[in-house]
């Protein structure tokens, strides 16, 4: 018997994909859907760290999970991914583009290939998923939803994550179009902007590499802005469950102290 969270029951049915899904925010959003009653397929290039969400969601919320070790840049597997979930769960409901890679470096220092690395995975992924799985939705004709992890670095700019940040403004704005695109269709879309969130991302990959110190700084000035030292990944995924339910178009993770933040 399941304990009943926040959004009891609110996703029963439904058919959830989340990327990113091994680790952080992409775990905990997967946790979060599976509680609400959600089927869930977990993707990540981590094939092991999938199977092992899908293994605990299952027992959070006594429902169908499945993990998949796809990588989401490589837009042939994303394809075959697609067809193969259609086949064998159905159309997807909800699609959270959540897979993402940090890496810190000045804009001089960074190279084209780490420019190629962070937008492969943290633009184009986004981009394959929208666009297989949005097609999907929109021939199926029932609704559905698609969020996209933006970051707050979207609207923040900065001296040391110029790739990282870019590459997310861009997932803010491609969110926005197809926001509108799929209006007609029923289909809602919605960007998460959090701010700094204890994940691997912030601890191991390279956010925490070139220049330690001013790292370091950022992270003290964006936890000022934000007051977000400490922010734990399953409000995230709480913020994620919400802006569905609501149909929220951009979806600043911050407390609502700060309110000026929030943008629609
Ligand atoms: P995380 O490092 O714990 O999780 C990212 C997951 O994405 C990992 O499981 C990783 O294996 C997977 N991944 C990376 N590249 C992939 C690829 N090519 N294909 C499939 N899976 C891939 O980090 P976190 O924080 O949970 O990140 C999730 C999303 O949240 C990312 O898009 C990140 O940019 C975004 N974000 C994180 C913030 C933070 O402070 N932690 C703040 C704002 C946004």
């Amino acid at each position: 018997q399941k304990a009943p969270g926040k959004h009891a029951d609110r996703f029963a049915g439904q058919l959830v994909l989340v990327t990113g899904a091994a680790s952080g925010i992409g775990r905990a959003t997967a946790f979060a859907f599976a509680e609400a009653g959600a089927r869930v397929v977990a993707v990540d290039r981590d094939g092991e760290g999938a199977a092992r969400t899908a293994e605990m969601a299952r027992l959070v919320g006594a429902c169908d999970a499945w993990g998949e070790c796809v990588d989401v840049s490589d837009e042939q597997a994303m394809e075959k991914l697609a067809a193969k979930v259609a086949a064998e769960y159905g159309i997807v409901d909800v699609l959270v583009n959540n897979a993402g890679i940090g890496l810190s470096g000045s804009f001089l220092d960074t190279s084209s290939e780490d420019w190629r690395k962070v937008l492969d995975v943290n633009l184009w992924g986004v981009i394959h998923g929208c666009r297989i799985f949005g097609k999907q939705m929109a021939e199926r004709g029932q609704g559905g939803h698609i969020v996209n992890t933006a970051s707050a670095a979207a609207y923040l700019p900065s001296r040391t994550l110029p790739a990282y940040s870019t590459s997310k403004a861009a997932v803010l704005m491609l969110s926005e179009c197809l926001r509108a695109e799929l209006a007609s269709k029923a289909i809602g879309v919605s960007a998460i902007c959090p701010g700094i969130v204890n994940t691997n991302i912030t601890s191991t990959s390279r956010f925490a590499g070139v220049d330690a110190a001013e790292e370091k700084r950022r992270q003290e000035r964006s936890s000022r802005l934000y007051g977000l030292r400490n922010f734990p990944p399953e409000k995230v995924a709480d913020a994620i469950l919400r802006a569905v339910v609501e149909n929220r178009a951009v979806v600043p993770v911050t407390p609502e102290s700060k309110g000026a933040l929030w943008m629609s």
